[in-house]
């Protein structure tokens, strides 16, 4: 018994350490970007945040406005997005314009859901939109 759980301990070590290794890319942004771009990340969690709130109050409208104005295709001009672009590799901001574009999809899905009474394909799209959150932070890193 001792042994296994002695054994088990080694491993989870191990395994711990293999998922600690950073494999992300660096991306050098002007300091002043990177600290816009991490303050439109908190307002991104605060919005998904949001969604789920007004998603579990029936509040289907309110859900599809935040994610429209905030994360969607309508947040790019307050997002600086295309400006911030320049300095990203392609392959992220693409992950940037691919969660705007699940974002608008869900904006659609959640005023459906006020229509058709469903939730299912309202949080299937929104796990879409979490989707590229994933997809680029095990990919890339700003400091
Ligand atoms: C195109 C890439 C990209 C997408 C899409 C993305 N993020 Fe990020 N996010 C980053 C990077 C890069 C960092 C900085 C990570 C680092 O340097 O360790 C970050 C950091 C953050 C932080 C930490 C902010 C801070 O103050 O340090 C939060 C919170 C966050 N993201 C939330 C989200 C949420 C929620 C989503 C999806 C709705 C999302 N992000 C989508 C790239 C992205």
């Amino acid at each position: 018994m001792t042994i296994k759980i002695t054994t088990f301990s080694i491993l989870l070590f191990f395994s711990a350490n293999l998922f600690a290794a950073d494999n992300r890319i660096k991306v050098e942004l002007p300091s002043h970007m990177r600290d816009h771009m991490l303050s439109n990340m908190r307002d991104h969690l605060l919005a998904l945040q949001e969604i789920t709130r007004y998603l579990s109050d029936s509040e289907y409208e309110k859900a599809a406005d935040v994610a429209e104005q905030r994360l969607g295709m309508s947040s790019l001009e307050s997002h600086g997005a295309s400006h911030m672009g320049k300095f990203m590799p392609k392959e992220m901001g693409a992950i940037g314009t691919s969660m705007h574009q699940a974002a608008s999809r869900f904006a659609i899905s959640a005023r459906d859901a006020e229509l058709d009474g469903g939730l299912h394909k309202a949080f299937s799209a929104l796990s879409e939109v979490m989707q590229q959150c994933v997809a680029c932070h095990s990919g890339y890193r700003v400091h």
